[in-house]
């Protein structure tokens, strides 16, 4: 029998998926974040990872620290015994001061002992990307080894999808596309991807019904208004990131139809 074809491989994660942990609730990609994430019922998580110049995989979304932490300058060019001492909490307020970088295999733990699931998005330091999706992918495989349900490895990068293939081919995989192209079902299906992630102003129902025809879910980020979240469940979609962890929390731990729970929320806010 020949490898499983994507519409025949499961799909177990939960559509309600947190942004970076909390959105902009908390200091983003920081455990902080992911506790928060989850006080506000989110099973599921979206989180940026990327490699120290040692090759240790950690959360950050920028290539630099300048945004989001007290150090300056590239990340991926300092080692984790560097990275693990600066403060990736201050930059957003005082409650959150001396917060620190997050290792994956922190977050693994963590993430396993409540039973939680996670999306890892390779988030490689440019030039970075082949090495980046082949080391993220043997310590998720090794992390996980255990876990019934593995985390969704998603990636702009092409070249890091395709690394996590090669290594370890059973991890499930996502493409994420912040423009639709006519040949991205084509390319996903290539990369042996069970999903596409789209940028919410690119879909539409015939685009996320194509994707399906194809075999696909079909997932959009960052999806923050009620009425748009609503719109796209109607047309069909699969999953939804969201930065909005307060606004959503009463339908994240529901596993009842999407769309009715958005349309039970926008009659609660009116
Ligand atoms: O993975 C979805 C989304 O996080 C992609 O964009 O820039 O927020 O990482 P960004
Ligand atoms: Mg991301």
């Amino acid at each position: 029998m020949s490898q499983s074809t994507p519409a025949a491989r499961p799909w177990p994660y939960p559509c309600w998926i947190a942004h970076r942990g909390a959105g902009k609730l908390a200091p983003e990609n920081t455990m902080a974040a992911f506790r928060l994430g989850a006080e506000h019922g989110f099973a599921m998580f979206e989180c940026d990872v990327k490699l120290s110049a040692d090759g240790e995989p950690f959360l950050l979304h920028d290539a630099d620290l300048n945004r989001t932490t007290n150090g300056q300058g590239l990340a991926g060019v300092q080692s984790w015994d560097a990275l693990s001492r600066l403060d990736a909490g201050s930059w957003h307020g005082r409650t959150y001061a001396g917060e620190p970088l997050l290792r994956l295999e922190a977050l693994s733990r963590w993430l396993q002992a409540l039973g939680l699931m996670v999306n890892l998005e390779l988030k490689p330091t440019p030039g970075e990307e082949w090495r980046t999706g082949r080391v993220v992918a043997e310590q998720v495989a090794r992390l996980w080894a255990q876990a019934h349900v593995k985390p969704l490895m998603s990636s702009f990068s092409v070249e890091a999808l395709r690394a996590v293939q090669q290594t370890q081919p059973a991890l499930p995989r996502a493409l994420l596309l912040e423009r639709w192209a006519p040949d991205a079902v084509r390319l996903a299906i290539d990369l042996g991807c069970l999903a596409v992630v789209v940028h919410h102003l690119e879909l539409d129902a015939e685009r996320i019904r194509s994707a399906h025809e194809a075999g696909l879910k079909v997932l959009s980020y960052t999806v923050n208004e009620a009425s748009r979240a609503s719109t796209l469940w109607l047309s069909g979609l699969d999953g939804l990131i969201t930065d909005r962890v307060d606004t959503f929390e009463p339908q994240a731990r529901l596993g009842a139809n999407p769309a009715r729970l958005m349309l039970t929320a926008e009659l609660m806010m009116a």
